[in-house]
C-alpha cells in the first residue's frame, strides 16, 4: 500500500467528538511512553504530525487520521502512567473504554509494547481484552533500534511468553528512528483493510 493522503480528521476529547461516519479504523494502544504516535509519525512518513514526548502522558486525546480518503489510523493516549492525578487517570481509561468498547468502526486493534521489556499485567489485560473481542492480536515491538539485532529472538520469546502468542508471525519489531518493517506493516494494513 501506498501512503498517498493524510489528514487530521478529528481530535476527540469526549466520545461525542468521535468521527460520525463509516469509515474503518486501526487502532494503536499500549502503554504510554511505547511509542504510539512516534509509530504513526514513522509508519505515515511525516515527522510531526502526531505529536510525541520522552515524557509519558503526551498524547491527551484520541486523534484520527484519515489515510488515502478510505480508512483511519487512531492514537489513542497510553494506559499506566503512575504520575497523573487520579481524576485524569480515569478521564484517559474512560475516554480509551469508550473508544474500544464501542466503537463499530474499529477492525482491528495493534497493540504496541517495548521490545526491551517483558509486557507489564497492564498489556496482558489490554492483549487478553484484544483477542477476547474478536481481533486478531497483532502486536508492534517498538524501539527495536534499542536492542542488539542478535537479541531479537530472545526478546519476542518473552513477548510470546508473557502475552501468550503462539504465532510468531503475529509480532513485528519496528523502529520508529529507521522504520524497520515498515513495508511488511503497510502490506499487513492494506490487508486487513481490503478484508
Ligand atoms: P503517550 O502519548 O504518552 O501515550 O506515548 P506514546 O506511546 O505516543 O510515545 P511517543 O511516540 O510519544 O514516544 C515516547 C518516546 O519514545 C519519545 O521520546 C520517542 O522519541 C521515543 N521512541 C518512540 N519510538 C521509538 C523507537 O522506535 N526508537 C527509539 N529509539 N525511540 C523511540
Ligand atoms: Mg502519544
Amino acid at each position: 500500500m501506498k501512503i498517498k493522503s493524510v489528514n487530521l480528521d478529528q481530535v476527540a476529547g469526549f466520545s461525542s467528538q468521535f468521527p460520525n461516519d463509516n469509515f474503518e479504523e486501526i487502532a494503536f494502544a499500549g502503554r504510554s511512553n511505547v511509542g504510539k504516535s512516534s509509530f504513526i509519525n514513522s509508519f505515515l512518513d511525516k515527522k510531526n504530525l502526531a505529536k510525541t514526548s520522552s515524557k509519558p502522558g503526551k498524547t491527551k486525546t484520541i486523534n484520527f487520521y484519515k489515510i488515502n480518503d478510505k480508512f483511519r489510523l487512531v492514537d489513542l493516549p497510553g494506559y499506566g502512567y503512575a504520575k497523573v492525578s487520579k481524576k485524569e487517570k480515569e478521564k484517559w481509561n474512560n475516554l480509551i473504554h469508550q473508544y474500544l468498547y464501542q466503537r463499530e468502526n474499529l477492525k482491528e486493534v495493534f497493540l504496541l509494547v517495548d521490545i526491551r521489556h517483558a509486557p507489564t499485567k497492564q498489556d496482558k489485560e489490554m492483549y487478553d481484552w484484544i483477542i477476547d473481542s474478536g481481533f486478531t492480536g497483532f502486536v508492534i515491538a517498538t524501539k527495536y533500534d534499542k536492542i542488539p539485532k542478535t537479541h531479537l529472538k530472545k526478546h519476542i520469546k518473552e513477548i510470546m511468553k508473557t502475552l501468550n502468542i503462539d504465532d510468531e508471525g503475529l509480532i513485528f519489531a519496528y523502529s520508529s528512528t529507521t522504520s524497520h518493517n515498515k513495508n511488511v506493516l503497510l502490506e499487513q494494513v492494506e490487508v486487513i483493510i481490503n478484508s
